[in-house]
């Protein structure tokens, strides 16, 4: 990785608010920290980055993000151990993914060390904000939009990437029921559901909105073209265990490749349980639902965790899942939050320690 030439700047809150926060009782990502990480894309490169105080941005009307959607964005988390040191699990996944992004939305690419050493420098300010309550952590939200201006359907000249975070507690409270979507489609072979653009988040309120009306959280995603196999879920990677194999859906065009994913793949294999990674269909889960094989499922990502789920409606059924006493997810969640919190050793080498 290319180093930065100069340090970053950074220009410290004359009135910090970390007073005013209730770290006991933290929702998911409503309150943000004290300082923002700035950089700005204009005359055909990044600027260097630089550490601000958390504030509003003004933009134009005409900025391209307000009519065309150019933006796109990473989720990460910082986590303090016990003796109160801080970390970051597999932060150069979520830069690779960012770049990933911005190609397929023609978004100018971020330099490796402004992202990483823009990071670093960003946690070590903030170091003071990430909550030390039992699951709970510091979201950090990267972001890249187009700030540029012009009506022309076209990508803009100037961008914006700003890293902010929010101290958080759990995004879902409690079990998840998920609704198997049989009409609408999260993303499309050679659309943009592998990347994390704003909008594959916009279109998938809609129908989330009707699934919550029938009383369930989040929407199961089907493959556009038959809706007969399962891919994943609003904000994160499903996982299924038929009997004792643990599966989940291969990535492609449609699928956010997910660090949790590909971490608890890892982890499942290390533990010795046999995993799986091929197309599910939902026919297969109603049988194995049936005659009693389905023994769980749990969605894995950065914000949820590993979220069990507690069963799924298909075709106006309801099919709900057993209560495990020693179930993968419970298992498969301890494993990668001991590494991620420091609380055990990390094998995988994913641990990545915040410098001073
Ligand atoms: N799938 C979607 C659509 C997501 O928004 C997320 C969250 O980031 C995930 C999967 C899980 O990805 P990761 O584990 O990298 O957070
Ligand atoms: C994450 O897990 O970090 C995500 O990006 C999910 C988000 C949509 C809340």
């Amino acid at each position: 990785m290319e180093t930065m030439a100069n340090k970053i700047a950074i220009e410290k809150t004359k009135s910090s608010k970390i007073h005013d926060v209730d770290f006991d009782n933290l929702s998911f990502g409503s309150v943000y920290s004290d300082h923002m990480l700035v950089c700005d894309y204009k005359n055909g490169k990044w600027s260097e980055p630089k550490v601000v105080p958390y504030q509003p941005i003004t933009l134009d009307p005409s900025a391209k993000i307000f009519h065309y959607g150019q933006s796109i964005f990473e989720g990460m988390k910082a986590y303090k151990d016990e003796n109160g040191k801080a970390w970051l699990f597999r932060p150069e996944e979520n830069w690779k993914r960012l770049n990933k992004s911005a190609k397929r939305l023609a978004i100018p690419e971020i330099p490796e060390a402004y992202f990483m050493e823009g990071l670093n420098a960003l946690i070590q300010l903030e170091s003071d904000w990430i909550p030390q309550n039992p699951g709970s952590s510091l979201y950090i939200r990267p972001f890249v939009f187009a700030s540029g201006n012009g009506f022309h359907a076209s990508p803009a000249d100037e961008y914006k990437f700003i890293i902010a975070c929010a101290p958080s507690g759990a995004y879902f409270s409690g079990k998840v029921k998920v609704l198997i979507e049989e009409t609408y489609s999260r993303a499309a072979n050679g659309g943009v559901g592998y990347a994390k653009a704003g909008g594959n988040y916009a279109g998938q309120f809609y129908p989330t909105q009707l699934a919550a009306e029938k009383g369930y959280q989040q929407v199961i995603w089907t493959d556009d073209n038959t809706h007969e196999f399962i891919e994943e879920a609003g904000a994160m990677n499903v996982f299924v265990r038929i009997n004792d194999t643990l599966m989940t859906a291969p990535t492609s065009d449609r699928i956010l490749d997910g660090i949790t994913r590909k971490s608890i793949l890892d982890i499942a294999k290390d533990q010795g349980i046999k995993t799986e990674v091929r197309k599910i269909s939902v026919h297969e889960l109603v049988e194995a639902a049936e005659n009693g094989s389905l023994k769980e499922m749990f969605g894995a990502g950065t914000a949820a965790v590993v979220s069990p789920i507690s069963g799924f409606g298909y075709h106006g059924k309801d099919y709900d899942l057993p209560e495990l006493a020693e179930s993968y997810a419970s298992l498969l969640k301890k494993r990668i939050t001991d590494i991620q919190y420091n609380r055990a050793e990390d094998k995988f080498g994913w641990r990545h320690e915040v410098t001073q």
